[in-house]
């Protein structure tokens, strides 16, 4: 396959070459019926056959759920991958060859040391677990975890573990079991604290260690909790080049066949909450890291389920915690729901107290969340005309969050009969409030002068650095500090970073989306647009399935390439024109510029 080939190309290709009957009949049992095969739908639960595959239009479709797609997404939501793992999956089995992707030294280093780092946290859960279920010092550990019902199996299904205490194992457990470049990994993932006066010693010491996994099964860190009581409760790995909080769920890893087939996913807060929903007959379920779900974890959730139960302590943290999420709901467009539980009970207490079948009721009888959320405002405010004007007011960050105007409608349609106002007139309203609404009228537009085509076309490179900003606006200062104006200069790019800029300076924190809202119609609000919808698909992941750090990396090293490039062409211009002249100062002078940037430009190696 040629290294020229557009993406579509090369998508289209890996297609054609998929046989999705084949590819579909090796996890699903398919019967020819006709032009079509049938067979039992594998994303929903079901007796009889409902799910059909029709190799000639490459698609499937589940009459009973609904599911349906290409070879893709069947890939991407049977085996959980994401895109760019679905292909590279699909051109090995058709035996295509897709161009590699060249990476930098700077990426190429950052691979080998990620490698490194989950190999060390994959040899510590081992340790971890082999202690727990062996050593005389984890004899509390193993009654504790008994006194909290969780059972051996369940054990072993999270890969529960014990980092031993100081007594027993001295401050270097960890430290001692590994040599040379292993030792580096593991202070770089943190199991290994640096001490000042050189040396290491352990983070987790006495203490119930839960690994947590990424999609992959690869152990990203760790969550470990004090045996019995004591402070810190609870000590986590810190955040590493394999370890992102804000996508990170406890539990996703182990029970997402479970939230699948079921098609939705039960949220606590806590980790033992989690184990403990599993361990008593309710094993679709996830647990965030002791921080406010994050719109990426919500995004992670969407790929296995359609919603979201949110089941959350009745106190006021709680509903604050379940109103704070409304937003990121309508903004990944998934469905939400919230169930709270009564007071002094957390989902591991009321399980075991009242059982599967109260809980299931709770589940059951979980309110909507935009609907909580209403009811949250209309008891702190009142249905009186001045109640009304704050709630309203309260609400319009809600409906902004909505991701289309479907969306929109649905939401508006609901509050309307609430609070007893014509949809109509609610819309308009809650639009009216948003011009006069501090982030777009206070900051000035800007736009490109004159004629679109007198901007400059962006190159690949340029494109992707856009792309970068435009998703991640809190990087904006970082790329400023690296010149990015400059590296935009004359084109659309440079357009929206100052449009960028102008929104920071008014509004602080900036999203995705508060650019779009602020762009007037043009060629500029298409562009973001498109960005945006290509950002929850495909091509941007393609390009890259690092994170936006190691991405931003990346990209900041090719502009520096494509400039060092663009020096180098002008300087040779220059000598030329010097020797011409005989200019023998001006020639010395630029001919050691020259030996600069080449040697700059080895510096940074082939990119
Ligand atoms: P909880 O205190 O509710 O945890 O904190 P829990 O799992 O219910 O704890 P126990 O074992 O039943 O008493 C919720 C989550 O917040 C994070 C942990 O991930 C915990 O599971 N947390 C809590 C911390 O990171 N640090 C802490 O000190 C406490
Ligand atoms: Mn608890």
């Amino acid at each position: 396959m040629g290294q020229n080939d557009t993406f579509e190309e090369i998508k289209d290709r890996v297609k054609d070459g998929s046989d999705i009957v084949r590819i579909i009949g090796e996890t699903v049992e398919l019967k020819k019926a006709g032009a079509r095969y049938l067979g039992l739908c594998p994303f929903h639960g079901e007796k009889t056959p409902s799910f059909s595959v029709h190799p000639g239009q490459q698609f499937f479709h589940c009459f009973g759920c609904g599911e349906s797609g290409d070879v893709f997404s069947f890939m991407m939501k049977y085996h959980s991958l994401d895109f760019p793992a679905a292909l590279k999956e699909l051109a090995r089995r058709a035996q295509i060859e897709l161009p590699e992707r060249t990476s930098s030294p700077a990426q190429q280093e950052r691979d080998r040391q990620r490698v490194a780092m989950f190999a060390v946290n994959l040899e510590a859960a081992g340790l971890f677990r082999t202690c727990l279920l062996q050593s005389p010092g984890a004899a509390r550990a193993r009654l504790y975890l008994k006194e909290r019902g969780i059972p051996e199996a369940i054990q072993e299904r999270f890969q529960i573990g014990y980092a031993p205490a100081v007594e027993e194992a001295g401050w270097n457990f960890i430290g001692t079991r590994l040599k040379g470049e292993q030792l580096k990994a593991a202070e770089a993932t943190g199991l290994l604290v640096r001490k000042e006066q050189g040396g290491s010693y352990d983070r987790f010491r006495d203490r119930i260690v839960f690994p947590l996994y990424d999609l992959r099964g690869r152990v990203v860190g760790f969550g470990g909790r004090i045996v019995g009581e004591g402070q810190p409760k609870y000590l986590n790995s810190p955040e590493s080049l394999v370890f992102d909080k804000s996508s990170t769920l406890l539990g996703l890893f182990q029970q997402r066949d479970e939230i699948r087939t079921r098609g939705r996913v039960v949220l606590v807060e806590g980790n033992f909450d989690c184990v403990s929903l599993v361990v008593h007959g309710c094993p679709n379920v996830v647990a965030p890291l002791g921080t406010a779900l994050t719109r990426q974890q919500l995004g992670l959730l969407k790929r296995f389920s359609d919603e979201v139960i949110l089941l959350f302590d009745g106190d006021v943290a709680g509903v604050k915690a379940a109103r704070r999420a409304v937003p990121l709901f309508l903004a990944e467009q998934i469905k939400g729901r919230v169930a709270l539980l009564p007071e002094g009970h957390d989902p591991d207490t009321f399980v075991r107290e009242l059982g599967r079948a109260r809980l299931d009721d709770l589940l059951d009888a979980a309110v909507e969340l935009p609907e909580f959320a209403l009811e949250q405002l209309v008891a702190e405010h009142g249905l009186t005309l001045d109640g009304k004007s704050r709630i309203m007011e309260e609400l319009r960050p809600l409906v902004q969050a909505a991701a289309s105007e479907l969306q929109r409608s649905v939401v508006i349609a609901h509050f309307s009969e609430r609070l007893g106002v014509e949809q109509r007139q609610l819309a308009d309203l809650l639009k009216g409030a948003r011009s006069q609404a501090p982030v777009p009228s206070e900051v000035p537009v800007f736009r490109a002068k004159g004629r679109e085509e007198r901007l400059e076309p962006m190159s690949s490179v340029q494109k992707r650095l856009v792309s970068h900003m435009v998703l991640y606006p809190q990087a904006l200062a970082r790329l400023e500090q690296a010149g990015v104006r400059e590296m935009v200069a004359g084109t659309m790019g440079e357009v929206l970073l100052l449009q960028l800029q102008a929104l920071q300076a008014g509004a602080g924190e900036v999203e995705p989306e508060d650019l779009l809202a602020a762009l007037p119609e043009g060629a500029e609000r298409r562009y973001v647009s498109e960005v945006l919808l290509a950002a929850s698909g495909i091509e941007d992941s393609l390009i890259s399935e690092a994170g936006p750090e190691e991405e931003l990396a990346e990209i900041l090293l090719w502009l520096e390439r494509e400039r060092l490039q663009i020096c180098s062409r002008q300087l040779i211009a220059e000598i030329a024109r010097a020797e011409r002249e005989r200019d023998m100062g001006r020639l010395a002078v630029l001919l050691k510029q020259k030996q600069e940037v080449e040697s700059r430009m080895r510096g940074q190696g082939p990119v």
